[in-house]
C-alpha cells in the first residue's frame, strides 16, 4: 500500500460522469447544461436553470409555467423549521450554521424506507430548491428581529427570494441582477460540495442528507466563504483610497487577495466576466457607479501586482470577487452572502444527487497508511 500514488484532494482524479456542466481551466470556459455560462446566465430565470439540469432540455413554455408553479408551491416552512431557526437567530447562529440546520430539520416527507426512489428523489429534489430561499429569508428577519415575511406565490424564485429578505416589492433590476447571479453559479463540476453531495447518495442515503452535507462543505473560505471578506476589503480600501498601499501590504505580509486564485482556472473566471457585466450593468441603472468604477480599477491593480508577485502563477479574478460586489448592489446583507450561493447551488447539487443514483457506485477512495505497525499495548496503570 505504501507505494500507492497519493492524489491529495482528489486532484486530477475523475470519478464521475456528468451532463450537467463542464470547466476547462486552461481556456477559462464554463458550460452549463450544453450552453456557455454566458449564453445562458443572462436569458435565463432561475427556474429554467433547474429544469434544465433536471431534464437535460431547456423546458416549453407550458412546462415552465407549471415547473414554476410547482417550485412556488413548495416554499413554505413547517412549524419545526421554523422553530429551528427562530432559535438559531436567538443564540446568533451564523446564517451557514443556521440553513444547516434549516435543511436537516426540513423533512420534507421523506419516506425513510425508500428514500431514493428515482420518482421521489426529484420531488424532494423540487422541494429543496424551493424552500432553501425561504430558510434563509426567515433566518435572517428572525435575526434582524423583523416578523418572517410569507413567501409569493405570484413571484419568480429571485424575486421572491428579495421580497422574503425585505418585505418590499422588489425592484427589477435588483432581481435581473440576483436572477444572472443564480444561473451564473447553479453548477461548476466536481467542486468540494458537490461531490459531497454525491458521495452521500452514493450511499443510498437521502438527498436531505446529501443537501445538509453539502452546505457544510459550502461554508468553508476555500469554497464558498470568500465573497463576504471580499466585500470587507473593497469597502475598505474604498473608503482608505490608498489601493497600492493595501495591495503592497498585504501581498509583503504573505497573506492572500481574496476573490483572487482559482483551483482550476488559470484565466480570469468566465462566472466572474458574466457577473462583472451584470454588475456594470446593474450600478448604472440603479446603484453607485462611482464604487463600480473603484472596483473595476482595484480588480486591474490587483492583477497586475499578482503577476509580479507570483510570475509563475496565474492569479486572476474569481467568481467571489464579483459575486461580492453585485449581491452587495442588489441588496443582499453580506451576512448572507454565502447561504445565497447555496440558494443558487442546491440546483445543481440535487441534480448531481439525480445523475448519481442513476448510475450509483458507493463513492470509497483509499488512503495511505502512515502510522505505526505492531505496537505492544501497555495496561493503563503502566503507561508514562
Ligand atoms: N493572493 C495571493 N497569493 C495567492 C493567492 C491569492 N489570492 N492565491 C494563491 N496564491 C499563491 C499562494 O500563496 C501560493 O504561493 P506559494 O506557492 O508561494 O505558497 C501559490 O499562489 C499557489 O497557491 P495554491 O494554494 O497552491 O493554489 P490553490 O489552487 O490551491 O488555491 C485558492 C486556490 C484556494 C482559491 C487560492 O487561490 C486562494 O486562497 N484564493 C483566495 C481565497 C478565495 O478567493 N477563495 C474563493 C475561491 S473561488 C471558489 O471556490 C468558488
Amino acid at each position: 500500500m505504501a507505494d500507492r500514488e497519493l492524489h491529495r484532494g482528489l486532484e486530477g482524479i475523475a470519478v464521475a460522469e456528468t451532463r450537467l456542466s463542464s470547466i476547462d481551466g486552461e481556456r477559462g470556459e464554463l458550460v452549463i447544461g450544453g450552453f456557455p455560462v454566458e449564453g445562458l446566465a443572462t436569458r435565463a430565470t432561475y427556474e429554467e436553470s433547474v429544469f434544465l439540469l433536471l431534464n437535460d432540455r431547456l423546458p416549453t413554455a407550458a412546462e415552465l409555467d407549471s415547473f414554476r408553479t410547482e417550485l412556488a408551491g413548495y416554499r413554505t416552512l413547517s412549524e419545526e423549521v421554523e422553530q429551528v431557526l427562530r432559535r438559531a437567530a436567538r443564540e446568533n447562529v451564523d446564517a451557514m450554521d443556521a440553513l444547516r440546520m434549516g435543511v436537516a430539520a426540513a423533512n420534507l416527507g421523506v419516506d425513510a424506507t425508500e428514500p431514493t426512489e428515482p420518482t421521489e428523489a426529484r420531488e424532494y429534489a423540487k422541494r429543496l430548491v424551493s424552500v432553501i430561499p425561504t430558510i434563509v429569508a426567515t433566518y435572517w428577519r428572525y435575526r434582524s428581529g423583523d416578523a418572517p415575511v410569507e413567501p409569493r406565490e405570484d413571484l419568480g424564485h429571485a424575486a421572491n427570494y428579495l421580497y422574503m429578505l425585505s418585505g418590499d416589492e422588489p425592484d427589477p433590476a435588483a432581481v435581473r441582477g440576483l436572477e444572472t447571479y443564480l444561473n451564473t453559479v447553479v453548477d461548476h463540476g466536481l467542486n468540494a460540495s458537490t461531490f459531497v453531495a454525491r458521495s452521500i447518495t452514493s450511499s443510498e442515503s437521502d438527498l436531505v442528507s446529501a443537501v445538509t452535507g453539502a452546505v457544510g462543505s459550502l461554508k468553508g473560505p476555500l469554497h464558498g466563504g470568500a465573497p463576504g471578506p471580499v466585500l470587507e476589503m473593497l469597502l475598505t480600501v474604498y473608503e482608505s483610497g490608498d489601493p497600492e498601499g493595501y495591495l503592497q501590504e498585504t501581498l509583503d505580509a504573505g497573506e492572500r487577495l481574496m476573490g483572487f486564485g482559482h483551483r482550476v482556472y488559470r484565466t480570469r473566471d468566465p462566472r466572474a466576466t458574466v457577473l462583472s457585466g451584470a454588475a456594470e450593468r446593474f450600478y448604472a441603472d440603479a446603484g453607485d457607479e462611482a464604487f463600480f468604477d473603484f472596483v473595476e480599477g482595484f480588480e486591474a491593480r490587483a492583477v497586475s501586482r499578482l503577476a509580479e508577485h507570483k510570475p509563475d502563477r496565474p492569479l486572476e479574478t474569481n467568481v467571489e470577487f464579483y459575486t461580492a460586489v453585485l449581491l452587495y448592489g442588489v441588496g443582499i446583507p453580506r451576512e448572507l452572502f454565502t447561504a445565497t450561493f447555496a440558494v443558487s447551488r442546491v440546483g445543481g447539487w440535487v441534480a448531481h444527487c439525480l445523475e448519481q443514483m442513476a448510475d450509483n457506485r458507493i463513492v470509497r477512495p483509499l488512503s495511505v497508511y502512515v502510522g505505526d505497525r505492531g505496537r505492544t499495548w501497555t495496561p493503563v496503570d503502566e503507561r508514562e
